[in-house]
């Protein structure tokens, strides 16, 4: 039973140094191990790393990048996206996913959210075009897009697929990993992520032989060899320090996907029956991962205001679609062209959900808001 409390705590919207206490030493052998081997570039730590996640998401090959944002540049670059060519996409999401579509030179063409916040699959079919490419679905939330349907839409129109799966890692439809049910999927390992560098990082996940190899190719400035470079790329390598780092977080990655989901369980029954609030579902079949645990109300700000003069932190993912932000002003869209998204992104608020929460924590969280709703 959730008891009314009147002490102000504080509960911060992330609380990345907790878990860093809690693994420091782990942390600080791994980085030992690296300064005394010195392979600081693709060193050993990186291509077990690779292996690791290959296995954990159940794909062929996986390649370790230093960011989510390299890693659907490289993703799309691989798969020939260029200009002239159309993404689909949803405008709902953190903006690097069509910044990667607009620095390999193509455009994006959003497709509205639906309810749960992914990209609405009814209406991928009246955007596709003789221009039509690809299609860029995100797992918003750590929640799993509606993959066996786009990806149904997308054989059916000779369409490459490219995951979003930054806020992913660990969610599944029925037993299969994010990230691979397209051509290929896309991890961040910002600090704020579930499974988290020290610093940027990010992986790109294939069941593809050939976007692989050219994915390594391009992450290494095109060098098939110290004296041979065979296609202009940069340098978008994940750091052995990180991958070192990573493969003592890997270890904890399904008690923390486990712990989210208890939390949004929580969450879930504690503000079930609050008239003007609305909770995210879970579907069966979906295993969602709670990157970010989203309510919507008409009365978001207030709330928000409310939660923080009670010493609670929250965020919005994200204030401001897309196709409303400055760099979009060139792809004509404007207020009213993607209503779903821009409803969303006025009533949307993230509560805590990260998993070194404690149970008084939640629970105030919960009586916060349920105190807010009675008002
Ligand atoms: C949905 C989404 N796509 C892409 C990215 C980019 O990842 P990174 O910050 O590692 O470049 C993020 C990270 O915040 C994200 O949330």
């Amino acid at each position: 039973m959730l008891t009314e409390t009147h002490t102000t705590r504080q509960v911060p919207y992330v609380d990345i140094v907790r878990q860093h206490a809690l693994l420091k030493g782990e942390l600080l052998e791994a980085v030992s191990r690296v300064l005394d081997h010195g392979q600081f570039v693709l060193g050993p730590e990186v291509e077990q790393f690779e292996r690791k996640i290959a296995h954990y998401c159940g794909a062929r090959h996986a390649v370790g990048l230093n960011s989510g944002t390299d890693a659907l540049v490289l993703g799309l670059r691989a798969l020939g996206v260029g200009p002239g060519d159309e993404v689909l996409t949803p405008p709902n999401s953190f903006v690097a996913t069509t910044s990667a579509i607009r620095i390999v030179g193509a455009t994006p063409v959003f497709v509205d959210a639906g309810c749960d916040m992914n990209i609405n699959v009814e209406l991928i079919r009246d955007r596709i075009t003789p221009r039509t490419r690809a299609i860029l679905p995100v797992h918003l939330t750590g929640r799993p897009a509606a993959m066996r349907r786009v990806m149904t839409i997308a054989r059916g129109h000779g369409l490459s697929v490219i995951e979003d799966a930054a806020q992913a890692i660990g969610a599944g439809l029925d037993g299969q990993h994010v990230g691979t049910f397209g051509d290929c999927g896309c991890f961040s390992l910002h600090p704020l992520k579930t499974l988290n560098a020290c610093g940027d990082g990010g992986v790109l996940v294939t069941n593809r032989d050939d976007l692989a190899q050219r994915v390594r190719l391009m992450r290494n400035l095109g060098l098939e060899s110290r004296e041979n470079c065979v296609e202009w790329s940069g340098n978008s390598r994940l750091d052995t320090i990180q991958a070192a780092m990573l493969l003592v977080k890997m270890e904890h990655l399904d008690g923390w996907a486990a712990a989210r989901r208890k939390n949004a369980c929580f969450y879930r029954d504690a503000l079930a029956d609050i008239e003007g609030l609305e909770l995210p579902s879970d579907n069966a079949g979906e295993f969602a991962v709670y990157h970010t645990f989203i309510v919507q109300t008409d009365r978001r700000d207030e709330l928000k205001d409310y939660l923080h003069s009670r010493g609670i932190g929250t965020a919005i993912h994200y204030p401001r679609p897309i196709h409303l932000q400055d760099a979009a002003v060139s792809l004509g869209f404007g207020a009213g062209s993607f209503p779903v998204a821009e409803r969303q992104s006025r009533r949307i608020l993230s509560l805590p959900i990260y998993p070194e929460l404690d149970n008084e924590q939640l629970d105030y969280v919960a009586s916060c808001v349920r105190a807010f709703f009675r008002k």
